[in-house]
C-alpha cells in the first residue's frame, strides 16, 4: 500500500498489517456522512437506539477471543488482561445502553399562571473522538457508548499504534445494525485529522484521551467552532500508604496499579510515598511481588508485563531511570532491558527504586512504564503537600485503615479519581476523568453521557 499506517506488534517488531491512510477528501466526506446521518440516528428514540447498542455489545462478547488477540498482538498488552479489556468496553456498552433510556428533561414551577417552563436534553450532533493506544478497546467505548445513546454520530481516529482494535469494533457495530455513517472510522496523522476535526463545521464535539499538551492543542483549536470538548489527558499518581496500613495488602494492590499494562496507563501509581516508620517493611514486601511478574511477549499466557510501545516511550523511561541513579536513587530491582532496536522492541523490567528525592524527574513527569519510585513521609500533612505537588490531577490511592486519616486524605487530595485501599476503581458506572492539567469533564456513570447532551429551555406564554 502507497500511503499507508504499518501495523507493528510491539512484541516483535514484526508487522502485522497495513492500514490505508485516509486522504482529506475522505476525511471531510467521512465527517459530512456522520453530519448527515445524526439527522436520522437523533430521531430514532431511545429504546431502539438502546437495542442497537446492546446487540454491539453482544456481538463484542461473542468476538471476545479475536478481540483480545488483536490488542495484544498491536499494544503488547498480556492476552489475560486484553480479555479484560474486552469485557471493561462492553461494560460502557451495558451501561449506557440503559443509561441512553433516562435522559430525562424536567419542568419549573412558572412564576406567573400564563406560563410553562420545560427543560429538555437534545444530543450535541457530530463527535469526532481521538483515542490512545494504551486502552485500543476501552477509550473508544468509553466515548461512543455514551455519545450513540444520546443520539449523536461519532468518528474516531484512533491510535496509529493500534488502530485494527477499533477497526474491528466498528465491523461489529455495523453488523449489529448500526448504520454505516452513525459510527465511522479513519486514519492518518493525527496533526492533520485532528485539525480537520477542529475545524470542521460538522463537528460538534471533540473528545481526546491522550497527553496534556495535545489535548491543550486541541482545546486551542476548537475554539474557532466553539465545540464541546472533553479531554482525559496525562497524569501522575501518587500512592500514599499511612503508618497503621495492611501492608500485605498495599502492596498486591500497588502491585496492581503500578505494572498493569506494564505501567503505560495514566491511572498508574507514578510516586508512591510510605510513611518513613514502615518504609523498609512495605518495600520488602513490594519488591518481593515485583520480582514474581513475568516479563515477556503478550500471548504466551505466563506473561504479566508486555513491551514497551515504541522506542520514544522507552527512551522516555530509560532517562527516567538514569536520572534517577545520578541523583542518588537506589535500584532495588530491574533496571533491566531486553531490546532489539533493529527489529523494533523495547522490554523494561519491573524496575523498583528507593531513596527517590522531589529533585528527581520521575517525581514530575508523568513515566508511562514499570518503575515504582518510593519516597518516605513523616506526616499525613506532608504526604498531601507532596502528592498535591503537580500539575496533574487524574488519579491518587491511598491505604489505610484509619478513618480519620482516609477521611482527611479523601478531602484534600486535588484528583479526580481516589482508591482508598483501593488499586484499581475503574468502572464503567463511575466517573472518571482529572482535574487541574488532567482534563475537563467525567467519562463513565452518569456523569459520562451530560457531556454528549445540550440542555434546551422552552418557555410557553400566553396560556
Ligand atoms: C487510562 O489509562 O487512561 C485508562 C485506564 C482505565 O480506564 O482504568
Amino acid at each position: 500500500m502507497t500511503n499507508s499506517i504499518k501495523v507493528t506488534n510491539p512484541a516483535t517488531g514484526e508487522l502485522i498489517q497495513e492500514v490505508k491512510v485516509n486522504s482529506e477528501d475522505e476525511i471531510k466526506q467521512a465527517l459530512k456522512n456522520g453530519h448527515e446521518s445524526f439527522k436520522s440516528w437523533s430521531k430514532i428514540n431511545a429504546h431502539e437506539r438502546s437495542r442497537l447498542i446492546d446487540a454491539w455489545s453482544q456481538k463484542i462478547k461473542e468476538n471476545k477471543e479475536e478481540l483480545a488477540h488483536i490488542m495484544t498482538l498491536e499494544n503488547g498488552k498480556p492476552l489475560k488482561e486484553a480479555l479484560g479489556e474486552v469485557d471493561y468496553s462492553a461494560s460502557y456498552l451495558d451501561w449506557y445502553a440503559e443509561e441512553g433510556k433516562r435522559v430525562y428533561g424536567r419542568t419549573i414551577p412558572a412564576h406567573t399562571e400564563s406560563k410553562r417552563i420545560i427543560v429538555t436534553q437534545q444530543p450535541v450532533g457530530l463527535v469526532a473522538a481521538i483515542t490512545p493506544w494504551n486502552f485500543p478497546g476501552a477509550m473508544m467505548a468509553r466515548k461512543a457508548a455514551p455519545a450513540l445513546a444520546a443520539g449523536c454520530t461519532f468518528i474516531i481516529k484512533p491510535a496509529a499504534e493500534t488502530p485494527l482494535t477499533a477497526i474491528k469494533l466498528i465491523e461489529l457495530a455495523h453488523e449489529a445494525g448500526i448504520p454505516e455513517h452513525v459510527i465511522q472510522y479513519v486514519n492518518g496523522s493525527g496533526k492533520q485529522i485532528g485539525e480537520l476535526f477542529t475545524e470542521s463545521e460538522y463537528v460538534r464535539k471533540i473528545t481526546f484521551t491522550g497527553s496534556t499538551p495535545v489535548g491543550k492543542t486541541l482545546i486551542q483549536d476548537s475554539a474557532s467552532t466553539i465545540k464541546h470538548v472533553s479531554m482525559e489527558l496525562g497524569g501522575h499518581a501518587p500512592l500514599i500508604i499511612a503508618e497503621d496500613a495492611d501492608l500485605d495488602f498495599a502492596a498486591k494492590q500497588t502491585i496492581a496499579t503500578k505494572f498493569r499494562n506494564a505501567g503505560q496507563t495514566c491511572v498508574c501509581a507514578n510516586r508512591i510515598l510510605v510513611h518513613e516508620s514502615i518504609v523498609d517493611a512495605f518495600t520488602e514486601k513490594f519488591v518481593a511481588e515485583a520480582e514474581k511478574l513475568k516479563v515477556g511477549n503478550g500471548l504466551d499466557s505466563e506473561t504479566d508485563i508486555g513491551p514497551i510501545i515504541n522506542e520514544k516511550g522507552f527512551d522516555k523511561i530509560v532517562s527516567q531511570i538514569n536520572n534517577a541513579i545520578e541523583k542518588g536513587a537506589q535500584v532495588l530491582v530491574g533496571n533491566k532491558f531486553d531490546v532489539d532496536k533493529e527489529k523494533g522492541y523495547f522490554f523494561i523490567h519491573p524496575t523498583v527504586l528507593k531513596n527517590v528525592t522531589a529533585e528527581m524527574d520521575i517525581m514530575h513527569e508523568e513515566t508511562f512504564g514499570p518503575v515504582a519510585p518510593i519516597t518516605s513521609f513523616k506526616t499525613i500533612e506532608e504526604a498531601v503537600e507532596i502528592a498535591n505537588s503537580t500539575p496533574y490531577g487524574l488519579a491518587a490511592y491511598f491505604f489505610t485503615n484509619n478513618y480519620q486519616t482516609g477521611t482527611y486524605l479523601h478531602e484534600n487530595l486535588d484528583f479526580g479519581i481516589v482508591g482508598w485501599n483501593d488499586g484499581a476503581p475503574s468502572a464503567a458506572h463511575a466517573p472518571f476523568g482529572g482535574m487541574k492539567e488532567s482534563g475537563l469533564g467525567r467519562e463513565g456513570g452518569l456523569e459520562g453521557i451530560e457531556p454528549y447532551l445540550e440542555t434546551k429551555y422552552l418557555s410557553i406564554g400566553n396560556l
